[in-house]
């Protein structure tokens, strides 16, 4: 018996990895979140069963009874997939399941996935690092459960530099554009939303960080703040400063 952790990558089947597709076909039980793309499925065997964790209310009482789900199924005989969205370690839970698990002694493999922080913006034509406009990138959450006493500084953050990776900002953009904004960051700062990146549907809004707050916006969307964010690499069309300083240097 063994729990696989795996990664799903941020939509696009063709974006799992070589090791998920075979954890995936050698799976008896599959236990997967909501975002996972339905044609993912399809590769595990036809025998497997599917159990849909996906989150919906009561967050917190839901992962307590997905890791006692991990537990009694990985005490069974065969492979058990636990299939996240993503990469299991960045802001996916993975972590206190697999610590779960450790705990009961149930051996797991950690299979990584392409997290949307950066397959997301890559799809929309936004890469997060460019030499000469962005030397680094911060990833962070937007989502912070109430009293949470590790509550993002995003005053300091303005003052780091580089290009910022926002996932699950949506309900929280004001106030991270207006902490921002008072952190010293420019009103005109660009920012690309990238809506379902990498999905046959994927919609991405270019904006600015003055106006982030009056964007309409549903998640799950991907927000990158910084210059970088008025790139379009994925265009044909080279119409922006930035991408003409770009050509020049
Ligand atoms: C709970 S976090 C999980 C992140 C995941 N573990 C990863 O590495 O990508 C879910 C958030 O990731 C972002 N996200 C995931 N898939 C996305 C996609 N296809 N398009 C845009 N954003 C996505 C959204 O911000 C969403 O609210």
């Amino acid at each position: 018996m063994t729990v696989y952790l795996v990664g799903a990558g941020p939509g696009d089947p063709e974006l799992l990895t070589v090791k998920a597709t075979k954890a995936l076909a050698s799976a008896d039980v599959l236990i997967h979140d909501r975002l996972a793309d339905p044609r993912i499925y399809d590769l595990t065997p036809s025998h497997c069963v599917r159990i849909d964790v996906g989150k919906r209310a009561g967050e917190s009482l839901q992962q307590e009874a997905i890791n006692d789900l991990l537990v009694i199924h990985g005490r069974t005989d065969g492979n058990i997939v636990r299939l996240k969205g993503g990469d299991p370690y960045v802001f996916g839970r993975g972590a206190e399941e697999a610590q779960k698990l450790r705990e009961h002694r149930i051996p797991f493999v950690v299979i990584p996935g392409i997290s949307s922080c950066l397959a997301v913006p890559a799809a929309a034509g936004v890469p997060v690092t460019c030499r000469g406009i962005a030397a680094s990138f911060t990833v962070v959450t937007g989502h912070r459960r109430v009293g949470d006493e590790q509550a993002t500084n995003w005053e300091a953050l303005a003052q780091v530099g580089g290009s910022i990776v926002v996932l699950m900002g949506v309900e929280e953009r004001a106030t991270i554009a207006r902490r921002l904004l008072q952190g010293g960051l420019p009103p005109d700062t660009p920012v690309a939303a990238i809506r379902r990146g990498t999905h046959a549907d994927q919609t991405v809004i270019r904006t600015r960080l003055d106006t982030l707050h009056a964007t309409p916006l549903v998640a799950p969307v991907t927000l990158v703040i910084g210059t970088v964010a008025a790139l379009d690499l994925s265009s044909e069309h080279w119409t922006n400063e930035v991408e003409l300083q770009l050509t020049a240097g």
